[in-house]
């Protein structure tokens, strides 16, 4: 378009979302003024924290981690550390929260998810997420866990989350899918097929998302989305599935829209929820190592977010700042990758 540019939202001009039933919804953060907010500056970090697969870490971890989101979800919900503001986040990015900045007077909405904007947006919101537990733990060394649904062991609900005494649980789920095998190309109907079959047609699917259908930037991350555009121009691989799929498979039938798992609006309200975009988030990074080169466009690399860091100040941030987890403080624990031998 003419007026092809980065996008950014009005942070500062938040306005209620709107929920799946279209009623109005107030998912908007503390009100920040344009002074308040300052760039993200990137700096070299001092450990590089590792991301463990959920179904590998061990009492300590789990302890700490459960310590991190009992915190959060005891802060004040004014507070934007606390586990509902972060959840809000999600809400406000994407259930209609902001307009495109320099667009507001045609009321343009930025959605974060079906383009390109999808990877590097919740890649930015899973760093605030854990620098506020680091915080929470005071220990910049732990990282949150990656739902390993590439993996057979990973297949699963991980255990962790599944204890209802725990802060990581959530009533709002599945309850037939709480030990059972996740089906990655889950669509409302559970599969009748065996445990093995299901398995092997995950490792099919994820070979066919990360490599057959993932060969160009536009095919990994998704449409292009440029200010003064209409949002939703379309999803790329991962996004579409098994990121969509696992959405649902989590979420309760039982509720209007599949809360919370299953709706953007409530997504976030559910632990499991950066545990499962820990993951698509790798997916980030081992297209990378296989060769997957990032768009070097400068309307994707200077599109721009805001997000309250650990210290409850607002920041911004760039695209461009989020190419290299390494600069950001973290890298994956190292599992086996079978789908890489699972070409259908
Ligand atoms: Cu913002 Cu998994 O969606």
């Amino acid at each position: 378009s003419a007026f092809a540019a980065p996008l950014s939202p009005t942070f500062t001009a938040c306005h209620d979302a709107t929920d799946p039933d279209s009623k109005e919804i107030d998912c908007c953060p503390p009100s920040a003024t344009a002074a308040d907010i300052t760039d993200f500056v990137p700096t070299a970090p001092s450990v590089i924290a590792t991301r463990p697969a959920a179904q590998l870490v061990d009492s300590t971890y789990l302890k700490k981690y459960k310590t991190a989101i009992e915190k959060m979800r005891n802060l004040s919900s004014d507070d934007p550390r606390s586990f509902t503001a972060q959840a809000n986040v999600h809400c406000a990015y994407c259930n209609g929260g902001y307009y495109q900045d320099g667009y507001a007077d045609s009321q343009l909405l930025l959605d974060v998810h079906n383009s390109w904007l999808f990877f590097p947006f919740h890649r930015w919101y899973l760093y605030f997420f854990e620098k506020i537990c680091q915080n929470m733990v005071d220990d910049d060394t732990f990282a949150l866990p990656f739902w390993n649904w590439d993996n057979p062991p990973g297949m699963f609900l991980p255990t962790i989350f599944n204890d209802s005494s725990s802060p990581l649980y959530d009533s709002l789920r599945n309850p037939s899918h709480l030990s059972t095998v996740l089906d990655l190309s889950y669509e409302g109907t559970d599969s009748t097929d065996s445990t093995i079959t299901v398995i092997k047609n995950n490792l099919y699917l994820m070979y066919k998302q990360m490599v057959t259908q993932s060969t160009t930037p536009l095919s990994f991350f998704g449409k292009t989305f440029r200010a003064g555009e209409t949002s939703d121009p379309g999803a790329g691989s991962i996004e579409t599935s098994p990121h969509s799929n696992v959405h649902r498979w989590t979420g309760d039938p039982n509720e209007s829209h599949g809360e919370d798992m299953g709706s953007f609006y409530s997504a976030g309200r559910d632990p499991v929820f950066y545990c499962h975009h820990a993951n698509v988030d790798r997916m980030w990074s081992l297209w990378n190592s296989l060769g997957g080169q990032n768009f070097t466009d400068s309307d994707w690399l200077n599109s721009s977010f805001y997000f309250y860091n650990e210290q409850a100040k607002p920041v911004k941030v760039y695209v461009k700042d989020c190419l290299d987890t390494s600069v950001l403080g973290y890298t994956y624990q190292t599992v086996d990758i079978p789908w890489l031998n699972s070409k259908p």
